[in-house]
């Protein structure tokens, strides 16, 4: 089974620099910060709103860190036109509402078939790698297959809130859609919500080959410091995949 990579998301660094305006924490410390913690590539997601992340934190990153940027956008103009100028090495593709306080689904990919399409051919003539972020289903990851997209993001948010019996049938899915991703010849990533407690089911999942974590880590970093707190995953992760 292939090492498991590490995917930081560095939103949440923003959340806290703009609660106050000024500099500081500075997103681009972290990303600064993720090779040494343990992490193999950066995430950031350039809300509409603009409400964590701002353009010239992602014009940064991708300039100073020299690890793999995955830039999280809606599938807008704006944002297309941004990614073409930047060229970060991958970008997640996500759904995005202005009302809502995270991303709580997956795209349509059935019903937004045809200009997922299109954006994703754009995508990939600027040289970009691009992911869909999908809730965890067959029919999903099929459809992504017919777009032609290399790579999904399973959604894991539901699987995380949920416990007990749900908390299985949810996994069950996850491993589902994980398994439709190794015959389709998809490249499967996951994320959104892990943590601690959640993530070795999830990193034990031999198809997936990255997962993408923010908000647990950056929260646990105010207890254990950013390199104690991603470093931990790390471990946890390493564990998950060398006992499955
Ligand atoms: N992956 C995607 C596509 C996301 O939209 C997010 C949240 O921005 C994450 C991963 C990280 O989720 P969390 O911050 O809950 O760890």
């Amino acid at each position: 089974m292939g090492k498991l990579r590490l995917g930081i998301n560095v939103d949440h660094v923003a959340t806290v620099r703009n609660a106050r305006g000024g500099d500081n924490p500075c997103p681009v410390r972290a990303a600064l910060m993720v090779r040494e913690a343990g992490g193999d590539g950066i995430t950031a997601h350039l809300r509409e709103d603009r409400r964590h992340i701002r353009d010239r934190d992602v014009e940064r990153i991708s300039a100073e860190c020299d690890l793999p940027l995955n830039f999280e956008m809606a599938a807008t103009r704006e944002m297309i036109d941004i990614a073409r100028r930047i060229r970060p090495h991958a970008t997640c593709i996500v759904p995005e509402r202005r009302e809502e306080r995270t991303t709580e689904h997956g795209l349509d990919v059935v019903r937004l078939e045809a200009e997922l399409k299109d954006i994703t051919a754009e995508l990939a003539d600027a040289g970009c790698r691009v992911s869909l972020f999908i809730d965890p289903s067959v029919a999903a990851v099929e459809a992504a297959a017919r777009i032609g997209a290399p790579v999904v993001e399973l959604h894991t948010g539901t699987y995380c809130e949920a416990d007990g019996e749900t908390r299985e049938t949810e996994l069950a899915r996850i491993i589902e859609a994980a398994r439709a991703c190794g015959e389709t010849g998809i490249e499967c990533h996951a994320g959104h919500g892990l943590d601690y407690a959640t993530v070795k089911p999830i990193a034990a999942i031999p198809e997936i080959m990255e997962l993408n974590i923010g908000h647990f880590l950056i929260g646990e970093a105010i207890f254990r410091g950013f390199t104690g707190a991603v470093g931990e995953m790390r471990r946890l992760m390493d564990e998950a995949r060398a006992d499955a």
